[in-house]
């Protein structure tokens, strides 16, 4: 192993990570396979570090894995109990805050949100469920927007704004009454320029966006997270940008 490398490299748990300049602990974490838990993380957006579900110990103090950067010789806890632990609240706090039903939810096996419950084992929502009242938007031909779905991070609305250069969405309101509002003269989702193949469409970790008709098209059982769980693929971030467009949906408006 040369100088450079040794120089350029910290440990998570122990294990070795390269990483080169300019990489956070994250990035640099998938990259050699291992795995840090996330949700407002994508690969081609800048951090944002909002869901804390990242948040690891660097040479003893808390910090968000998807903003830090990879420094030489920095000794990362990532997979311990107290960690998990506090993950497990965050997960426990987003699943009362909005309304998940993930037994009918289009999104059910593929859902960061549910995949990261299953992986730490998150049993029961510990906190008294809010029910708040939210739209839900069918406006537009092609997409759907549920907010009961919505866990604010924020991926569609920097998606929108860095990759389509639309800001198609906004976040709005403060503290628990922050919301995501679409830009567009009657605030609807139909009177928006959103199209079927913008990024923002397909970054929702959640069942927040949905694209229409092809909800069931995989059925339970068979889709993303059904078949691994998300700690064991690394990389599943890496195929979600790619438009999903259903079958002839232009031709059935
Ligand atoms: Fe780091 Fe959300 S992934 S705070």
């Amino acid at each position: 192993m040369s100088e450079t490398s040794n120089a350029n490299s910290f440990s998570i748990d122990g294990q070795r990570i390269p990483f080169t300049p300019g990489q956070t602990i994250l990035q640099a974490a998938l990259a050699a396979g291992v795995y840090i838990p996330h949700l407002c993380h994508h690969p081609e957006l800048k951090p944002h570090g909002s869901c804390k579900l990242c948040t690891v110990i660097v040479n003893g103090r808390n910090g968000s894995a998807c903003t830090q950067m990879a420094m030489p010789g920095i000794e990362v806890e990532n997979n311990s109990p107290t960690l998990n632990d506090r993950r497990r609240v965050l997960l426990q706090m987003l699943f009362v805050e909005g309304n998940h039903f993930c037994p009918g939810c289009e999104k059910s096996g593929n859902c960061q949100l549910q995949a990261l419950a299953y992986d730490l084992e998150m049993l029961a929502p510990h906190f008294r469920h809010a029910y708040p009242v939210r739209p839900i938007d069918t406006t537009h031909p092609d997409v759907w927007l549920d907010l009961n779905r919505c866990i604010m991070c924020e991926l569609c609305v920097r998606a929108s704004r860095d990759i389509d250069g639309k800001n198609v969405f906004a976040l709005a309101g403060r503290g628990v009454d922050s919301h995501i509002v679409v830009n567009s003269p009657s605030g609807r989702l139909g009177d928006s320029a959103l199209s079927i193949d913008d990024a923002a469409v397909h970054v929702c970790p959640v069942g927040a966006i949905m694209v229409k008709r092809v909800g069931y098209a995989v059925p339970i059982g068979e889709r993303q997270f059904d078949e691994q769980p998300i700690s064991r693929q690394v990389d599943y971030l890496a195929t979600r940008h790619i438009p999903i467009v259903p079958v002839a949906a232009t031709e059935e408006r």
